[in-house]
């Protein structure tokens, strides 16, 4: 398959690395202003990098719109004339709807994703959203491209992708922030701070993986490590008192409603 990327960053980059580390026959080739970042492309990859967008973009079956929201609109109007009309479009911007990557492009192939971070480590998490248009190659060739990087879940309603936003788009900040507490406890009590960071690290890694590994429900899990009477059922007692479900149910909805708000901005 080939495969064009219109921005060469951060992200742009985790899933390169990931198609080329998943040894699928993917050729790539990428579009980025920036000539350190393309050099780095191809010396790493292979990538055949540019930075104008020209004739090589029509070639690619599939286009990985890769820019920040801010920019899409102006890139799309120097990229759209030149997408082939039977390729798929797979647009990985936060908050720009599926109707306008439609409209900029003028394409009707276009399936919207929303990648996270933990994609850069391989262990991605991807919501994905097929236009109306888009047929069940499209779907294949967007689902290929994103498995190298993690785990995928198409959602049938484009706003449930605000959801993931709340769930695993912004779930690793979440996250960090536990360890960011769990470490400075950790370090109050007498811990070095790289050992309270390997602690804390551990404690997630550890865990994560054994809830994984079992397939049991996170309160069975829980249970399992919490004894009454004693040291975890007391930590997990402060917790409740302070009230961390529902701070937790205020954190999600607070992202998801600026992520509903943003999306308006591109809508
Ligand atoms: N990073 C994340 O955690 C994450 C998660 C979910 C979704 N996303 C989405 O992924 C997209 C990319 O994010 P990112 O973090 O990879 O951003 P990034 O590192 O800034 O990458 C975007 C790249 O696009 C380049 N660019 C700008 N205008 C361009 C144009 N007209 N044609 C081609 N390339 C152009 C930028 O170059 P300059 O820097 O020189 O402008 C930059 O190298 C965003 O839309 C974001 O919403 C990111």
């Amino acid at each position: 398959m080939k495969i064009a990327f219109i921005g060469g960053g951060n992200m742009a980059r985790a899933i390169i690395g990931g198609l080329v580390a998943s040894k699928t026959d993917a050729e790539i080739a990428v579009k980025d202003p920036n000539a350190c970042k393309r050099e780095a492309l191809t010396r790493d990859f292979g990538a055949s990098c540019h930075e104008e967008a020209s004739d090589w973009i029509s070639k690619a079956d599939l286009v990985v719109l890769a820019v920040k929201p801010q920019v899409m609109q102006k890139c799309l109007q120097e990229v759209g004339p030149f997408i082939d009309d039977a390729a798929t479009v797979l647009s990985i911007a936060a908050a720009v709807p599926v109707d306008s990557i439609v409209k900029w492009t003028g394409k009707t192939h276009v399936v919207r994703c929303l990648p996270n971070t933990p994609a850069m480590a391989g262990c991605g998490f991807s919501g994905l959203f097929a236009g109306p248009l888009a047929d069940e190659n499209d779907k294949a060739r967007a689902q290929c491209v994103m498995q190298s990087v993690g785990r995928v879940l198409w959602v049938e309603d484009e706003d449930k992708l605000h959801v993931v936003t709340g769930g695993p788009g912004s779930g690793p900040a979440y996250v960090f922030l536990f360890m960011e507490a769990l470490s400075a406890a950790l370090e109050k009590s007498g811990m070095s701070k790289d050992q309270a960071h390997e602690l804390a690290l551990s404690t997630v890694q550890g865990a994560a993986a054994l809830a994984r590994q079992s397939g049991e429900d996170f309160a069975k899990l829980r249970e399992n490590v919490t004894s009454k009477g004693g040291t975890t059922a007391k930590a997990i007692e402060a917790f409740e008192a302070g009230g961390l479900r529902d701070l937790v149910g205020k954190a999600v909805e607070a992202c998801m409603a600026r992520s509903r708000e943003m999306s308006k901005l591109f809508g």
